[in-house]
C-alpha cells in the first residue's frame, strides 16, 4: 500500500469511529450512504458498511423497564425472556432478544428501544439540518439535490421508526399482501405492538453471507431464490405501491431447509415502508417503460416535465440531461451487460440530473436506492442475474394497468 493510500485509509477509518460515536440518526444517515458505492466510492462503502447491526447493547434493566410499561408487571408470565437471553442483534434505535412464549412455547424476537433515543435524534436531526443549509449555500450545484428537503424526509423516516406500532402496522400490511406468496416470510405479530416493543414469530434463518457460504455450489438454487427476490420487489413496487423501504443484507435471512427444499426469503424490520402518489407512480412506470422500449429522450422528457412542475425555474440543462438518457440507450442496445446493472443508469441518471440541474422526482430516487441495494443481493446470489428479464413482464403489466385506469389507487 503506496503512502497516501495508506492515510487515505486511516483518514476513512478515523471517519467511521467518529460516526459510531456520534448518535442514531447520523449512523443511519451512514449506513445508507454506504448502500451507494456509485456516489461514495468503494472504499467508503466497504468500510461503512460494518455499522449495519453492529452497536453496542443497552442493558437488561432498561428492557426490564419497558416491557413492563408494556405488557404490566407480570409480563414473565407471558414471555420466557431475561439477561441471559441471547441478543440477536443490536441497531442504533434498538436491539432484539430472542425469547419464548410461556404458554405455547413458540419462540420469539422481542425488539426493544434504546434508552432515550427520541431526544438523541433530535439532536442529530439539528446538526445534519444546518449541514445540510451550509451544502445548499456553498456547494454549487448543492441546490438542485435539495438537501435540506432531503433532512426533512429522512427526519420523517426515522421518527416512524421510533414508534414499533408504524413497524408492527406496516408488517400486518406486507403480510396480508404477500399472503399468496409461498417464496417470502413476514414474521407474525405475536402480541399487540406497543410504542417501545413489539413481539414476533422467530423465523430460523441464515443471513445472506451464510447462505451464500452454505450453498457456494448450489448455482441452480441461488438462481431460483435470487428470482424470488426480485420478484417480491417488483410486486411491493408495482402491484401493491407498498414498498419495504429499508431493504439490505442485514434485513433479510434465508429460512433453513431440508435438502432439495427451496428456501424461503424473510424480511424483516419493517420499520420504513413507502407509499407512492399516483403522479409519482405514474413518473416511475412510464421512465422505466421509456427504458424498456429503448426511448431515453422519453424518459428525459417525463423527468424534466415532473421537474418543472417542482420547481419556480426551469431546469437550465434540459438539451443536455436529454442528450445523456439518449446516449444510455443507445449505449445499453449496443452493449446488453450496460442494462444489466441497474445501479449503472441510477448513477448515470443522477450524476446528470446534477451536472445539468434538473430537480429530481423525490420518488423515482428513493425506488431507484431500493432497487439498487436490492440489485446488489441478487447479483451476490447470481451474478449473471438478468434482473430485467423478471422485472420487464411486471412493469410492461403495470403500464398496461394505468393505461386501463386500473392502477393500484383505484382499488
Ligand atoms: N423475527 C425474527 N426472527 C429471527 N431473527 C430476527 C427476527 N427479528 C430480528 N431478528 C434478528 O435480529 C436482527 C436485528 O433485527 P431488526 O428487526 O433488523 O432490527 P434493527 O432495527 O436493529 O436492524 C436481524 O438482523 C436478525 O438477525
Ligand atoms: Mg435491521
Amino acid at each position: 500500500m503506496k503512502g497516501n493510500e495508506r492515510l487515505h485509509k486511516k483518514w476513512l477509518d478515523w471517519c467511521v469511529s467518529g460516526v459510531e460515536l456520534s448518535g442514531a440518526a447520523i449512523v443511519k444517515l451512514f449506513q445508507w450512504a454506504s448502500s451507494r458505492p456509485d456516489m461514495f466510492g468503494e472504499d467508503f462503502c466497504k468500510l461503512f458498511c460494518k455499522l449495519q447491526d453492529e452497536t453496542t447493547p443497552h442493558g437488561f434493566g432498561h428492557t426490564e423497564k419497558l416491557m413492563e410499561e408494556a405488557f404490566g408487571r407480570g409480563w414473565k408470565e407471558v414471555i420466557d425472556m431475561d439477561s441471559q437471553s441471547p441478543i440477536l442483534g443490536s441497531g442504533c434505535i434498538g436491539q432484539v432478544y430472542k425469547g419464548r412464549m410461556k404458554d405455547t412455547k413458540k419462540v420469539v424476537a422481542v425488539k426493544v428501544l434504546h434508552p432515550n433515543i427520541q431526544s438523541g435524534i433530535a439532536a442529530d436531526i439539528d446538526i445534519l439540518r444546518s449541514g445540510a443549509r451550509l451544502l445548499n449555500m456553498y456547494v454549487k450545484n448543492a441546490k438542485w439535490l435539495n438537501c435540506p428537503g432531503m433532512v426533512e424526509e429522512f427526519n420523517a423516516l426515522l421518527s416512524e421508526q421510533l414508534d414499533l406500532r408504524n413497524e408492527a402496522a406496516n408488517l400486518e400490511q406486507f403480510r396480508t399482501n404477500f399472503s399468496d406468496d409461498e417464496t417470502v416470510i413476514f414474521p407474525q405479530l405475536m402480541l399487540p405492538a406497543r410504542a417501545n416493543v413489539m413481539v414476533e414469530e422467530y423465523i430460523d434463518g441464515d443471513h445472506l453471507n451464510d447462505f451464500l457460504a452454505k450453498n457456494k455450489g448450489n448455482k441452480a438454487l441461488k438462481n431460483k431464490v435470487c428470482e424470488s427476490g426480485i420478484r417480491v420487489v417488483c410486486k411491493m413496487i408495482f402491484d401493491h405501491n407498498f414498498v419495504h423501504g429499508d431493504v439490505h443484507p442485514g434485513n433479510i435471512l434465508f429460512t433453513k431447509e431440508a435438502p432439495g427444499v427451496e428456501p424461503k426469503m424473510v424480511l424483516l424490520d419493517t420499520g420504513i415502508a413507502r407509499r407512492f402518489t399516483k403522479h409519482d407512480h405514474e413518473i416511475l412506470v412510464g421512465v422505466l417503460t421509456s427504458f424498456i422500449n429503448g426511448s431515453g429522450k422519453k424518459a428525459a422528457e417525463y423527468l424534466i416535465k415532473d421537474s418543472l412542475a417542482s420547481q419556480s425555474s426551469p431546469p437550465v440543462g434540459v438539451e443536455g440531461f436529454t442528450k445523456v438518457l439518449d446516449d444510455m440507450c443507445e449505449q445499453a442496445k449496443r452493449d446488453h451487460s450496460f442494462f444489466d446493472s441497474i445501479g449503472n443508469y441510477v448513477s448515470t441518471i443522477c450524476n446528470a440530473a446534477a451536472k445539468h440541474q434538473v430537480m429530481m422526482n423525490q420518488g423515482f430516487v428513493s425506488i431507484a436506492l431500493t432497487v439498487r441495494v436490492m440489485e446488489g443481493v441478487a447479483l451476490a446470489l447470481n451474478r449473471e442475474a438478468e434482473i430485467w428479464r423478471v422485472a420487464n413482464g411486471i412493469i410492461l403489466q403495470a403500464k398496461a394497468k394505468s393505461f386501463l385506469g386500473k392502477n393500484v389507487y383505484d382499488e
